[in-house]
């Protein structure tokens, strides 16, 4: 492991941990600024106020509206300064790009285990390709961990039953700490491991080096048949009893109760475990719950199918998620839009 030329510093090796650090030096700048200010000015005044006899008496202050307008206001404009500068960083950490590659992270006391778009697999070390964006979507199976890689400056929590992400862009290779940061029990130190970054042409035979593995939507696939979902939703989710599966991520979903909302991860993971939460209009509350039936890894695995069914119909008034990966799973013929 690599360590920076600041102590107590980590590595500095993705695009945000930059604007991060500025930030954090800034802060620190400021606080040291006003601490040696203010320790010297009250040492000053306390030697040159002393009480210089026991009958001293001090002449009275009367206030000014001006001093105290100008100790409000620049305190004032200096924690703004704050607020705005994170805020933008926050913006850009919370929303992954479009075109980022997706990496599937499961947390489960004590490991992390990752899973490639491609099918592989991975406990406690994350391979990624340097200069390429990289979405993480994490839960986790049992308790609330943390995703923390300090040389990228990026850490989240990862909660059982949701779906968080995060996102980044390694910008050198080399091997880095991997930490949960969230305490999840005995052996939570030990829930460790490393983020190799290699080179793109490297990552790429890395990853194609063990194919002998399913990609997450290939098993979703066979998950799907297995479960009975083809029954209603159709063997390239067409749909029929069952609404439209094809397209659905990242589209508009309209609801018997009368609300919209946009199909993401959260909405299907809902839609599997608990079906009568959010009715899509329409349809009649058929479906059976899949809670306790399903593993938080093969949810994972159905989503990606799902995400790799696309309307290939250009007439069709909603367009295919560009987010969606599109490995070798079938894409959906043209089906009647029912929502
Ligand atoms: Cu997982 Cu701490």
């Amino acid at each position: 492991m690599q360590t920076s030329w600041i102590p107590f510093i980590p590595q500095s090796a993705s695009t945000v941990s930059g604007r991060v650090d500025a930030l954090y030096f800034y802060l620190c700048g400021v606080t040291v600024f006003f601490t040696l200010l203010i320790s010297g000015v009250l040492i000053f005044f306390v030697v040159k106020y002393r009480r210089r006899s026991p009958f001293e008496i001090p002449r009275p202050i009367a206030g000014s509206h001006k001093l105290e307008t100008i100790w409000s206001v620049i305190p004032f404009l200096i924690a703004m300064s704050m607020f705005a500068w994170g805020a933008q960083i926050y913006f850009q950490n919370s929303r992954p790009p479009k075109n980022a590659a997706e990496i599937y992270v499961v947390g489960k006391q004590w490991m992390w285990k990752i899973q490639h778009s491609t099918g592989q697999r991975e406990i406690n070390e994350l391979h990624v390709p340097v200069g390429r964006k990289i979405k993480l979507i994490m839960t986790s199976e049992d308790t609330i961990h943390d995703f923390y890689i300090p040389a990228f400056r990026i850490k989240e929590d990862v909660i059982p039953g949701r779906y968080t992400t995060q996102w980044f862009e390694a910008t050198q290779p080399g091997t880095y700490h991997l930490f949960c940061a969230e305490y999840c029990g005995m052996n939570h130190s030990g829930m460790i491991g490393s983020v190799i970054v290699m080179q793109p042409t490297e990552f790429d035979n890395w990853l194609s080096g063990n194919s002998s593995q399913q990609s997450p939507a290939v098993a979703g696939q066979q998950l799907f048949q297995s479960l009975g979902c083809v029954s209603c939703h159709g063997a390239n989710g067409e749909g029929g009893r069952g609404p439209a599966l094809a397209g659905l991520f990242g589209r508009q979903v309209f609801l018997t109760n009368g609300q919209t909302l946009i199909a993401d991860e959260g909405y299907i993971r809902e839609s599997i475990e608990n079906p009568q939460a959010k009715l899509v209009s329409g349809f009649g509350p058929i479906m059976p719950t899949f809670q306790g039936q399903v593993s938080p890894e093969q949810l994972i695995e159905i989503m990606a199918f799902i995400k790799s069914l696309q309307i290939t119909n250009p007439q069709q008034t909603t367009a295919p998620n560009p987010k969606a990966q599109t490995p070798a799973a079938p894409s959906a013929t043209p089906a009647p839009n029912k929502q």
